[in-house]
């Protein structure tokens, strides 16, 4: 793989979960990491293991001042920035005659809006290195699951987002794809205990037989797509499912 080493990436949600994998994954690579997080303990902890490749800020994704503060501690820290990983989506599952206003917004402001905010504030600094983003799906999305409205709808729409993003932004170089995948953190352990036969479902239909392990197996196609080894590859969407879903 083309090097990942004296990269600068913003890893939003990077302290914990697929995102904590993440971040692990790329500082092992190399990489220099703007851990964006609401998790003090965990990325507090973090900039203090890798104090020369890691920075940590604190804030909550769906406000416009903490995409602004993530590239201006990217350039502080390193003069440039290379990489952004758009990885932060909270949501509450439950049938859609169930979803509260404050459902939807939970999903849509720390999804959608979020992500459309650190594409925008990333733009200009990512224009000069010819940087590349990686949004996220979800394989829940794309087949319909139950109790996931407010989840998929955001999901979808960050897809459609990334595809435009990734055609409008090729001219300046910009890549923009999407990664789908099924790993084991604490919130799926949540969402095991909450809806186990769900998860038994999901589980049984993944024809590796596991979840993905987020530093081994989610991280590196994330790395994948921000090196130059991916460098044909725009408005793509990777699944990395252990097979779950083969998009056509
Ligand atoms: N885990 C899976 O199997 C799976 C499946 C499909 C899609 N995904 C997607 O992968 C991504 C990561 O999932 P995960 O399971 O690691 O999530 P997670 O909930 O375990 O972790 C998310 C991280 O984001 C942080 N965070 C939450 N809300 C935040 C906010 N408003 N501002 C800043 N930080 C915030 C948390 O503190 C945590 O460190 C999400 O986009 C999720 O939808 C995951």
């Amino acid at each position: 793989m083309k090097s990942i080493k004296n990269q600068t990436i913003i890893v939003t949600g990077g302290a914990s979960g697929i995102g904590g994998g993440i971040t692990r994954k790329l500082i092992e690579m190399g990489a220099v990491i703007i851990v964006v997080d609401i998790n003090e303990e965990a990325g507090y902890a973090l900039a203090e293991e890798f104090p020369n490749q890691t920075t940590f800020v604190k804030g909550d994704v769906s406000k416009v001042e903490t995409a602004e503060e993530a590239v201006a501690t990217a350039i502080l820290k390193s003069g440039k920035l290379t990489g952004l990983v758009n990885n932060v989506h909270a949501s509450r599952q439950k049938p859609l005659l169930e979803h509260t206003q404050a459902d939807w917004d939970l999903s849509f402001n720390t999804g959608f809006q979020a992500t459309l905010q650190f594409m925008l504030a990333a733009y200009p600094e990512l224009k000069k290195t010819g940087g590349s983003i990686v949004n996220f799906g979800s394989g829940a999305a794309l087949s319909g699951s139950a109790f996931q409205a407010s989840y998929a709808a955001v999901k979808e729409a960050i897809r459609g987002l990334s595809r435009v993003v990734a055609t409008e932004w090729a001219a300046d170089n910009i890549r923009v794809n999407v990664v789908c995948p099924v790993a084991y953190t604490e919130g799926v352990q949540d969402w095991k205990t909450n809806f186990p036969e769900e998860y038994e479902r999901v589980l049984n239909q993944v024809p590796l037989g596991r979840f993905g392990d987020p530093k081994e197996d989610i991280a590196p196609i994330v790395a994948f797509l921000l090196s130059e080894d991916s460098q044909y590859m725009t408005g793509q969407t990777l699944m990395a499912d252990g097979g779950d879903i083969k998009l056509r």
